[in-house]
């Protein structure tokens, strides 16, 4: 512990550093909406001080909350549980110790998205969604990064994807507006290029080199819709629909979501399924919604298109909200400019209405009911399954009798479970 309390205090002392721009640029540290612990009363709004006590008091007494001394210097410990620790302390819409008394933060679907009645208000309620909703798991973070990237067991498990003094707001200081391309922010860094030292640690999505068209190269990225519209796109609202406006959320998530690495889930209960977003080969190769491609034809919904099969990337974020929602698998309640018309939880086709946001259900096909499936598996010139023996599939109650899609949809699936009806093919 003695060298960064000896490092804190040397930093502190000289703030003007050669690297005072990063942290000047970051929504921490802006001298007009940065941080402001309202108990500190007497320093100014950005100073490292709101978030690190040199001596746990200022003036004589220490300013709310009391105990310690905690790691760093900081006025809390850095990293107490899924719903307590420094961050929360501010970033919580109810008691915060933020001059105001809350700092109100939002969704993906929100942000990107464009789904501004998204009524989701902080990063406290982010973390703390309950089955069938699901929060990224903080501990487990926190013991995965542990050892690993200069983190160690101190390390607050929101410094895997945050540095706390380059974040940036995207957009800055407007809690209740969408991304707009007139004022871009970049909130994230990437784990495995963390420095110990803070400064040393950039962000990721903000150079050339770190958007989503970079990762897809030769091949596509495609935005999804806004929320409402047909004609501007995620992230930021604007007609750009290639991903350059993007952060490469793909090399990002697979720092840690990659086949080399084992990920306990306390969530589940059980070790991640690896994440193979760049193997190509098609049945041999890795997930399809990845630089793998798509076998023979797709049947998907506008801006996506049939005639580019093959070509498409997805970014992670298209389904997934990086926190937390009241979906299984932390999949996003808006997807594609609409909301899902279901909750993704454990029901047979649940899983459904997140695909029907991009692909043709019966009734983008015929008006039929809303998430069925016979077009895509029976009836579309790329079916994999003919209409025979039903129970096969369909179980005892026959054919049309749903099928859990998890039995052969999931992250580095194929459709062995149809046993000798199986095609062999990839299916996600
Ligand atoms: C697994 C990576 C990850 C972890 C862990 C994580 N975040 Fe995030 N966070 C993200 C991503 C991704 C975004 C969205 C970035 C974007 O929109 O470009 C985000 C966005 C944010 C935002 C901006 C929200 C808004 O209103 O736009 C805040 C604030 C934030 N995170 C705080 C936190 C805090 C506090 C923690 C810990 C309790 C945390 N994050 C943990 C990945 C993470
Ligand atoms: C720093 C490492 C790290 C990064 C980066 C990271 N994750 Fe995770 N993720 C984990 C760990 C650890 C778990 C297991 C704990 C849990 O279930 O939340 C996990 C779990 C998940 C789960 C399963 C959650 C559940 O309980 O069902 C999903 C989905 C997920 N991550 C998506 C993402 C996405 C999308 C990104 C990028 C925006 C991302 N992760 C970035 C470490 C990471
Ligand atoms: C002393 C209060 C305070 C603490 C503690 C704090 N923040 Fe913040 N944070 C703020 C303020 C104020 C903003 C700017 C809010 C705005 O732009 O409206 C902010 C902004 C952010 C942003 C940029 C997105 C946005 O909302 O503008 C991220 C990311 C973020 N904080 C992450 C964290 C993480 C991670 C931690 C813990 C390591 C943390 N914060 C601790 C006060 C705090
Ligand atoms: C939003 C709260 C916040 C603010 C403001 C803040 N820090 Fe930090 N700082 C942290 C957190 C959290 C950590 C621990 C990071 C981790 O868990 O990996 C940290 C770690 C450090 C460290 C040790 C790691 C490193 O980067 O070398 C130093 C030194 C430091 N801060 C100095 C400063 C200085 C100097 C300032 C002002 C220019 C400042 N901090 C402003 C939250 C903050
Ligand atoms: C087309 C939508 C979609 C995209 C794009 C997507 N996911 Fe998922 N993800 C899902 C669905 C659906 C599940 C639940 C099925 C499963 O567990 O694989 C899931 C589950 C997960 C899980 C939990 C796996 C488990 O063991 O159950 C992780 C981790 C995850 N995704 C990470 C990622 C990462 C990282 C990316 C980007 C490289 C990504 N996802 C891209 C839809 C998507
Ligand atoms: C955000 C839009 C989006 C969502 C949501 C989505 N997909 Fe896709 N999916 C695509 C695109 C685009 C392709 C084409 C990929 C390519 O060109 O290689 C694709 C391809 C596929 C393929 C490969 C088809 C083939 O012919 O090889 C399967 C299988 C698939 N998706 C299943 C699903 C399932 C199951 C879900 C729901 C869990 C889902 N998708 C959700 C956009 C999406
Ligand atoms: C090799 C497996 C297989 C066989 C055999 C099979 N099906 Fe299917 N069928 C599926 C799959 C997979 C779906 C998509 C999942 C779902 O919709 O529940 C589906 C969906 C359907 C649907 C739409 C159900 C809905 O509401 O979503 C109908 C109707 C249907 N099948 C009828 C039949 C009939 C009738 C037979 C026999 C003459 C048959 N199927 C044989 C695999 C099979
Ligand atoms: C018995 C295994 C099985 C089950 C159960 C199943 N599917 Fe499929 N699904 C497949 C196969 C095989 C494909 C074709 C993949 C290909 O084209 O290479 C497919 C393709 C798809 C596609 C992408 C088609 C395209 O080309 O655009 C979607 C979306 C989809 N299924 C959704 C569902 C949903 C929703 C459910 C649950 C209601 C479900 N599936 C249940 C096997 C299954």
């Amino acid at each position: 512990m003695l060298p960064v309390v000896f490092f804190v205090c040397a930093a502190l002392l000289y703030a003007a550093d050669a690297t005072a721009g990063m942290y000047l640029n970051s929504a921490h540290g802006n001298s007009t909406y940065g941080v402001s612990r309202s108990s500190t009363g007497s320093y100014p709004r950005g100073l490292c001080a709101n978030c690190h006590e040199q001596h746990a008091s200022i003036g004589g007494s220490e300013p709310s909350p009391a105990g310690g001394p905690d790691g760093y210097l900081l006025f809390d410990t850095n990293f107490t549980s899924q719903t307590a620790g420094l961050c929360f302390d501010c970033h919580t819409d109810t008691s915060s110790y933020q001059v105001g008394g809350s700092i109100i933060n939002r969704s993906y679907s929100f942000r990107a998205g464009g789904w501004t009645s998204d009524t989701l208000n902080d990063i406290l309620e982010a973390f703390s969604y309950t089955s069938p909703g699901t929060s990224h798991n903080l501990s487990d973070i926190s013991n995965f990064i542990s050892g690993r990237w200069n983190y160690t067991s101190d390390s607050n498990p929101c410094a895997a994807c945050h540095n706390p003094h380059a974040a940036q707001g995207d957009p800055p200081n407007a809690p209740n507006s969408a991304k707009s391309a007139a004022t871009r922010g970049w909130p994230v860094s990437r784990p495995s290029l963390h420095s110990r030292d803070n400064n040393a640690w950039g962000l990721w999505g903000d150079d050339a080199g770190e958007k989503m068209s970079d990762f897809v190269g030769a091949l596509m990225y495609q935005a999804p819709y806004r929320y409402g519209s047909t004609t501007t796109f995620e992230p930021d609202g604007s007609t750009t629909q290639d991903g350059s406006n993007l952060t490469d959320f793909a090399t990002f998530c697979t720092d840690c979501h990659n086949p080399s690495n084992t990920i306990y889930s306390t969530t589940l209960g059980r070790n991640l399924r690896p994440i193979d977003w760049v193997t190509t080969g098609g049945e041999s190769g890795g997930d399809k919604h990845g630089i793998n491609g798509a076998t023979v034809g797709i049947a998907v919904d506008p801006p996506f298109s049939p005639s580019n099969y093959g070509q498409y990337v997805l970014s992670c974020t298209d389904c997934h909200e990086p926190h937390g929602s009241p979906n299984r698998y932390l999949i996003r309640r808006e997807v594609n400019g609409s909301l899902l018309a279901g909750t993704v939880g454990s029901g047979t086709k649940s899983l459904g209405y997140l695909c029907r946001q991009c692909h043709i259900d019966d009734n983008d096909y015929n008006g039929g009911t809303v998430n069925s499936w016979e077009y895509l598996h029976h009836l579309s010139a790329d079916a994999p399954y003919a209409q025979m023996r039903c129970s096969r599939c369909h179980g005892s109650g026959g054919g049309g009798t749903p099928i859990n899609c998890f039995n052969c949809h999931f992250h580095g699936s194929d459709d062995s479970w149809a046993g000798s009806s199986a095609t062999n093919r990839r299916t996600f």
